[in-house]
């Protein structure tokens, strides 16, 4: 089964995880070096497509990996790209421009006439493109998709939209109402804004070297051979920040010479990296970049839970290329009943599902599939796997307890009622484990220390991530 035929009950699933695919994020596909020229009219027409099948449950990323290849011209690859991540970035504040002009409202509209409208009011604002051009390329990929009516009918709005002043899109609009005021009242309007901003942005590549093929420095150069430009990670051993370039289109990635994560998943995994000849359980571990950097550390042994088999499958093969023979296994298995021994590992990781609002910069739409229940349902289950991981941990070992979430009760709230069920664990300051890696990254709150990376400083997903220490005794 391909990615974007999964059963909608695995896909609704997925939508509360706030996973990252490694190697799978279209965010080193030169999305901000784009200079379309005069692209096909067919890559307008591909990104309306993608918009609606977005809208009926897929992944942009994903959709946008394989639909590239249609376009031999890597202009037109990154100008698709851009017009899909572009509008899916705005497109709460590109419907409330267009609303007014919608004669009975958006949402009685067929998803792929309601992506051709917001493409072409993103074009005409976002993207800078001139009202009329934008119009007129939108309503020829919308007659070359689904014939003459639904062009008329992008035709009619956009031609009232582009009529007097175009509205400016307003960023806070991005955000799903109740979520920013979410953030409001927990960040502050001052902080809230620039998370809006960061969630606006493309993400920004970064990638693991693997230390066993010559470090980071030969890697940066073979990379550098290939157009890619990187610089050293200030915050990781084998990071590298891509400057210039996409990496995934290398020979360099296609040898696994690099792992494509975020910084801040990064950042967990250090967290969690175990003392030498440590056995280490990750207990929601796919798509398995965390995993994978661990099985590069000197660990006696990882075992990777993931729930569901294809995710675990693909885990299990990221890990054998990763791993040296024996050394990683990836295990299907539900982490609220880890079939695991108990007392066993020095490292227990939990790099739980979560909400995801840490994560609106590498996953453009999820910011419209997470629903104010989602944020207590997640929590329940969280709470639920953290006292099934606790057990699992050593005397004298640690848990690593993560979300990519920005929501209290996923994170430092999670945090101080996981220690007053287990009074067994006490909180570890994450610098002293981490060092200047961590500078700027250590919050408090109520005497626990905690790792809590920032989309609006830092340019990475918002993780919170709480070391705990089991007692010795
Ligand atoms: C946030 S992601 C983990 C990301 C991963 N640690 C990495 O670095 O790539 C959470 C994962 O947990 C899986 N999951 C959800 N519920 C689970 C459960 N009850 N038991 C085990 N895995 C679960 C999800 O399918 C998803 O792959």
């Amino acid at each position: 089964m391909n990615d974007e035929a999964r059963p909608p009950e695995e896909e609704r699933r997925d939508a509360a995880t706030g996973d990252t695919e490694p190697g799978t994020s279209p965010t080193g596909s030169g999305e901000t070096e784009a200079r379309p020229g005069k692209p096909d009219p067919g890559v307008r027409a591909e990104a309306i497509r993608i918009l609606a099948e977005v809208e009926r449950g897929a992944w942009s990323d994903r959709l946008l990996q394989s639909r590239s290849r249609r376009f031999e011209d890597p202009r037109e690859r990154r100008f698709l790209n851009v017009l899909v991540l572009a509008t899916l970035r705005w497109q709460g504040a590109l419907d409330r421009v267009l609303a007014p002009f919608v004669h009975g409202g958006l949402a009685r509209l067929r998803p792929e006439v309601r992506a051709a409208l917001r493409l072409g009011v993103a074009q005409a604002t976002v993207l800078g493109k001139q009202p009329a051009i934008a119009g007129d390329t939108t309503v020829s990929a919308m007659r070359a998709l689904g014939g003459p009516r639904p062009a008329g009918l992008v035709n009619a709005v956009l031609r009232q939209v582009f009529s007097g002043d175009v509205p400016e899109p307003d960023p806070a609009a991005t955000i799903p109402a109740w979520l920013h005021r979410r953030w409001v009242l927990r960040y502050g309007k001052e902080r809230t804004e620039r998370l809006v901003q960061a969630a606006l942005r493309p993400a920004r590549p970064f990638l693991v070297a693997r230390p066993d093929r010559g470090g980071r420095e030969a890697i940066a150069d073979a990379l550098a051979r290939e157009g890619v430009e990187t610089r050293p990670a200030r915050r990781h051993p084998w990071g590298l920040v891509v400057q210039k370039g996409a990496p995934q289109l290398t020979e360099a990635f296609a040898r696994g010479d690099f792992l494509l994560v975020d910084e801040g998943a990064a950042l967990v995994a250090s967290l969690a990296m175990p003392a030498d000849g440590q056995a280490v359980a990750d207990l929601a571990a796919a798509p398995g970049g965390k995993a994978a950097i661990l099985a590069q550390g000197e660990t006696a042994g990882i075992v990777a839970l993931e729930i569901f088999p294809r995710r675990a499958r693909n885990l299990a093969a990221l890990l054998a290329e990763r791993a040296p023979a024996g050394k990683a296994a990836a295990v299907v298995a539900d982490a609220t009943r880890p079939p695991l021994p108990a007392e066993r590992f020095g490292t227990v990781l939990l790099d739980a599902p979560c909400s995801g609002t840490g994560t609106f910069r590498r996953r453009p739409e999820k910011r419209h599939r997470v629903r104010p229940e989602d944020i207590p349902d997640c929590a329940k289950r969280q709470a639920r796997m953290l006292d099934a991981a606790a057990p699992l941990v050593a005397p004298g070992g640690a848990l690593v307890y993560a979300v990519c979430s920005l929501e209290e009760e996923e994170g430092i709230g999670q945090a101080r009622a996981f220690l007053e069920r287990h009074p067994e664990f006490v909180p570890v300051d994450p610098a002293g484990v981490l060092g200047h890696a961590a500078d700027g990254l250590v919050a408090e709150e109520d005497g626990i220390p905690y790792l809590a990376t920032r989309p609006e400083d830092e340019d990475t997903d918002g993780f919170v991530a709480v070391r705990f220490a089991r007692r010795a005794g």
